[in-house]
């Protein structure tokens, strides 16, 4: 694809790219899987998303994705990238994308899985925390939580500190608990889950 060519700083391209196909093919009819190939300009063909401060949202919890459209579409959550795309969404057309994307399988970005004393740190941490209570044992999530296992790494510390200061305005419990925790700590925690290969402890395909 004619995008992977562009240099370092392609998402206003993608940007424009992928409202170019809306203008052009967003007919109600068209089936949910060909509206997804305009998510595919930053989200990635295969899931891997075309940079790495993007998320994958392939394979991600259906509620959870439901609950961000309709957060960007109200304004709730904001992002120069992803704000203009959410507003071209019918709503109509949000359970659709959600339940598409979420049965897709979550790619594997190839991240290394943490060093054994960054892992152990992380997890003394997010057990102060108290992140497994929400996000569950293997960080996959259910529902409107969201997986963090094998999230890209530089979308997840960035996110993580948006909720810190509120650029990501979207979940003030979020937000109070990113606070509560040292930008050292984040980073901590941004590496180890990126790191998280959970698939075998999953078993389901997904
Ligand atoms: C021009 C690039 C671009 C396109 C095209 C795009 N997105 Fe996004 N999307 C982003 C970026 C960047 C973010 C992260 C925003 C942030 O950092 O807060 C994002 C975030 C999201 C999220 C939140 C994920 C999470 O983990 O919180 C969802 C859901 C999403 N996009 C769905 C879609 C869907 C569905 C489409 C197609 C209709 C689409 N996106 C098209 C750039 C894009
Ligand atoms: C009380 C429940 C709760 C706890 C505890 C909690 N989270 Fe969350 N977290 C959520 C919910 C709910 C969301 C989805 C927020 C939204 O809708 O935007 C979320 C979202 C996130 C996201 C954004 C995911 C994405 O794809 O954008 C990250 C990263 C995250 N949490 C990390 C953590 C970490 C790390 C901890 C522990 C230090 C933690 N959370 C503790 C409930 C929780």
């Amino acid at each position: 694809m004619l995008l992977s060519s562009l240099p370092a700083h392609y998402g206003r391209a993608a940007l424009l790219a992928a409202l170019m196909l809306i203008g052009q093919s967003a007919l109600a009819a068209d089936a949910i899987e060909d509206k997804a190939k305009i998510c595919a300009a930053c989200h990635g063909e295969q899931g891997i998303p075309i940079q790495k401060t993007f998320p994958v949202i392939w394979g991600q919890n259906e509620g959870y994705l439901i609950y961000q459209l309709r957060d960007f579409q109200s304004g709730a959550r904001k992002n120069e990238l992803m704000s203009p795309i959410a507003a071209t969404i019918d709503k109509a057309d949000i359970n659709a994308f959600a339940a598409y994307f979420s049965k897709l399988k979550w790619p594997n970005l190839q991240q290394p899985i943490a060093p054994a004393d960054i892992a152990a740190k992380a997890q003394a941490t997010a057990a102060s925390v108290g992140c497994p209570g929400c996000h569950l044992a293997y960080f996959q999530g259910d529902g409107t939580t969201a997986r963090l296992a094998g999230q890209n790494h530089d979308y997840l510390l960035k996110t993580m500190n948006d909720f810190r200061d509120k650029t990501r305005g979207n979940n003030p419990g979020m937000s109070d608990l990113m606070k509560a925790t040292s930008p050292d700590d984040l980073a901590v925690l941004a590496q180890y889950l990126a790191g998280l290969q959970i698939e075998a402890y999953l078993g389901n395909g997904r």
